[in-house]
């Protein structure tokens, strides 16, 4: 019998503090930086975003999404054995926020690690985890997206402080004798590193270089909108399916207007994108889960539903996977 992967639970966790454009605006005018509601809310669709506080850390926000997907599948910690969080904003340079986790989660022994895709993050770990799977080396796994990307903005520029915000998502992916994941297809193209990074690094007990985001938001646009159409189509190619069998788009949440000329592209009614980004912000490799953990509680998405979910981010790397939830 062919052994698949199933999405049996999905989970979310945005921190408590909630900072409105306007709240963001008033902040960030006592430093001498000029933005406005209006402006963040026509050019990114984004009305708020969620902080955490100082103290708290991507596996502590993974952790409270990683224990509503294990009650969403009916399943106890210690069932899980494989853990895979993706994050660029992990708790430390090492360990991996992944083994952090586990421990917090109170179980010991399965493989536990992190995956580096930025924005693009989710869709990876899902792809990896729905291999092991097939392949039989596990059978129960976490994935989760858990960012805290406050942490490295600039707050000094307006171009993209006002864009980001942290959270967490997880699902629990299953072996399953019937298909949930239908189709992946993952890219990367490293020639792109510097319209999108955070080029410091730890050397020496030093932060050697610039340990804030940078971006060039206009290429980044430009390059995500025309990926993000490629990935869907690749997706649907491999799966023998078309636009039209597609219920729900769950694209990674940076800007409403790449949502659209994406939605306009595939020629699917935008009334069929899962939109987040106004409530969270870009949450990079969080965006997706939580949209996708959104829509399952809202009643949006519902069992046998065929969902694309599509990340697209610095490195650059995008990917898109096709499931049946
Ligand atoms: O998660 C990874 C994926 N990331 C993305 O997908 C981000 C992709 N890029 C974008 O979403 C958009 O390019 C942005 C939202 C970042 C920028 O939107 P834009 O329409 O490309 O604006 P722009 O960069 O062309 O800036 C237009 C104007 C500029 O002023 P001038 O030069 O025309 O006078 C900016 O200085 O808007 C100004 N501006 C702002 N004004 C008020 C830029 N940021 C702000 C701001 N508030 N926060």
């Amino acid at each position: 019998m062919t052994r698949y992967s199933r999405i049996t639970g999905t989970g979310s966790y945005l921190p408590p503090r909630r900072l409105t454009n306007a709240d963001l605006a008033a902040e960030l005018a006592a430093k001498g930086v000029e933005t406005s509601d209006e402006w963040i809310v026509e050019r990114t669709g984004i009305r708020a975003r969620h902080f955490a506080a100082p103290d708290v850390t991507s596996s502590d926000l993974g952790m409270e999404a990683a224990k509503q997907a294990l009650e969403a599948a009916g399943l106890q910690a210690s069932e899980i054995d494989l853990i895979i969080v993706a994050t660029s904003t992990p708790d430390m340079v090492f360990p991996s926020a992944a083994c952090i986790l586990q421990n917090k989660l109170g179980i010991a022994g399965c493989p536990a690690f992190d995956v580096q895709a930025v924005c693009s993050g989710f869709v990876y770990a899902l792809t990896v985890a729905d291999a092991m799977i097939k392949t039989g080396s596990a059978s129960k796994a976490l994935v989760i997206g858990a960012e805290v990307f406050s942490r490295i903005l600039d707050f000094s520029d307006r171009t993209t402080c006002v864009l980001f915000g942290d959270g967490a998502g997880a699902v629990v992916l299953e072996a399953s004798d019937t298909p949930g994941i239908l189709a992946s297809d993952l890219h990367a193209d490293g020639k792109h590193v510097g319209i999108l990074c955070v080029p410091g690094s730890v050397s020496g007990g030093q932060v050697l270089g610039d340990p804030l985001l940078k971006m060039d938001g206009q290429a980044v646009f430009k390059l995500a909108v025309g990926v993000l159409e490629s990935a869907a189509r690749a997706t649907l190619s491999k799966a023998n399916l078309t636009e039209a069998d597609i219920d729900w788009l769950i694209p990674h949440q940076a800007n409403i207007r790449i949502m659209q000329s994406t939605a306009k592209k595939l020629k699917m009614p935008f009334e069929k994108v899962i939109v987040t980004v106004d409530e969270h912000g870009n949450t990079s490799a969080a965006s997706i889960p939580l949209a996708l953990d959104a829509a399952v509680r809202s009643g949006k998405v519902k069992k046998g539903d065929t969902l694309m979910l599509e990340g697209v981010g610095g490195g650059f790397t995008w990917g898109a996977v096709l499931l049946n939830y």
